[in-house]
């Protein structure tokens, strides 16, 4: 008997069949996230649980599906999952690590252009056919080549921005938990310094670490004081690694330039006074938003489930 499998999410449709092919699924066909009682009734009898990351698994979902062998995050970050209470109960948790990193590596960059030289703004201005023609002063923002990032998070993603970034001639600084290999440092041109020293230096600041109890609002208000008047904030990690209240605050203020954001504190909730400032780019949670990404991603979901069907160790095991 093939392996019972419930996706709460309509996948790429390459995904679907192989999917398909290899085990009995089942899957969310609505065209929105399963409810709390959906997915409570939907995982009961699934061995094998394919996620999205605004999916909030945790022990009572387990609870629910007692043949559940392993939660496979269709997603790089697991912050939606109770992973010790996973591992508790036996169950192995995977992620998707890799194969986003340059699809979300150049999200950030767009994010990083569109903020700097408002072209929100200058869209809007022309599709508005109030447009009066070129001007010396009119939409104009921060210079981005040859200018300070400060990558705070230097894991995969955090140095596939590095890397764009010496194609624009940054001085690159970057905070993380782990010090990068020296040699690393070197290739990527890249120098480590506190986080407060970077913030005070960085003229572009962006995120790049995962959502732990360590980094939730790793950028709140005494952070965002650190910041130059001209910096600008950017954020494609997760909401809750910048506290939310305070980002306004200092947009409001004019503390930094502007901010980019792709992640929310709630999302789908996107504060209305964050949606009414000007100099703030928002975007739908995109990082990942690439064809040959989001096909990839699922190929590795699946590898993950058949090497736990297969009774072996899942390649992106996290617990
Ligand atoms: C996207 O945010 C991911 O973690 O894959
Ligand atoms: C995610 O893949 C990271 O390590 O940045």
């Amino acid at each position: 008997m093939k392996p019972r499998i419930y996706s709460t999410r309509e996948l790429p449709p390459e995904v679907i069949s192989e999917l398909k092919r290899r085990f009995r699924l089942d899957w969310n066909r609505r065209d929105r996230p399963v409810t709390r009682r959906e997915l409570l009734q939907a995982v009961d009898g699934a061995e094998g649980l394919i996620t999205m990351l605004n999916d909030s698994i945790d022990a009572a979902v387990m609870a629910a599906a007692p043949k559940l062998r392993i939660i496979a995050n269709y997603a790089v970050g697991y912050n939606n999952i109770d992973v010790v209470a996973a591992s508790r109960r036996g169950i192995d948790v995977t992620n998707t690590p890799g194969v986003l990193t340059e699809a979300t590596a150049d999200l950030t960059w767009a994010l990083i252009l569109a903020t700097a030289r408002r072209l929100h703004e200058g869209e809007a201005l022309v599709r508005s056919g109030r447009w009066t023609g070129w001007a010396p002063t009119q939409l104009v923002g921060g210079e981005i080549y040859g200018k300070t990032i400060g990558i705070i998070g230097m894991g995969r993603i955090g140095q596939a921005v590095a890397r764009r970034a010496q194609g624009f001639a940054m001085d690159i600084i970057y905070h993380s938990r782990n010090r990068l290999p020296l040699i690393k440092e070197v290739v990527l041109g890249a120098r480590y310094q506190s986080l407060k020293t970077l913030l005070h230096e960085a003229d572009v600041v962006t995120l790049h670490l995962p959502l732990t109890n360590e980094s939730r609002h790793v950028i709140g208000q005494e952070a965002l004081q650190w910041m130059k008047p001209t910096a600008y904030l950017i954020n494609t990690a997760r909401g809750p690694v910048v506290d939310e209240k305070a980002l306004l605050k200092a947009l409001a203020r004019k503390q930094i330039a502007g901010a980019g954001f792709d992640v929310y504190e709630e999302e789908p909730r996107v504060p209305a006074a964050l949606r009414r400032l000007n100099n703030v780019v928002l975007l739908p949670h995109l990082g990942s938003a690439a064809r040959e990404t989001r096909v990839q991603m699922g190929m590795m979901v699946i590898d993950n489930l058949a090497a736990r069907f297969a009774g072996h160790e899942p390649p992106n095991k996290v617990n």
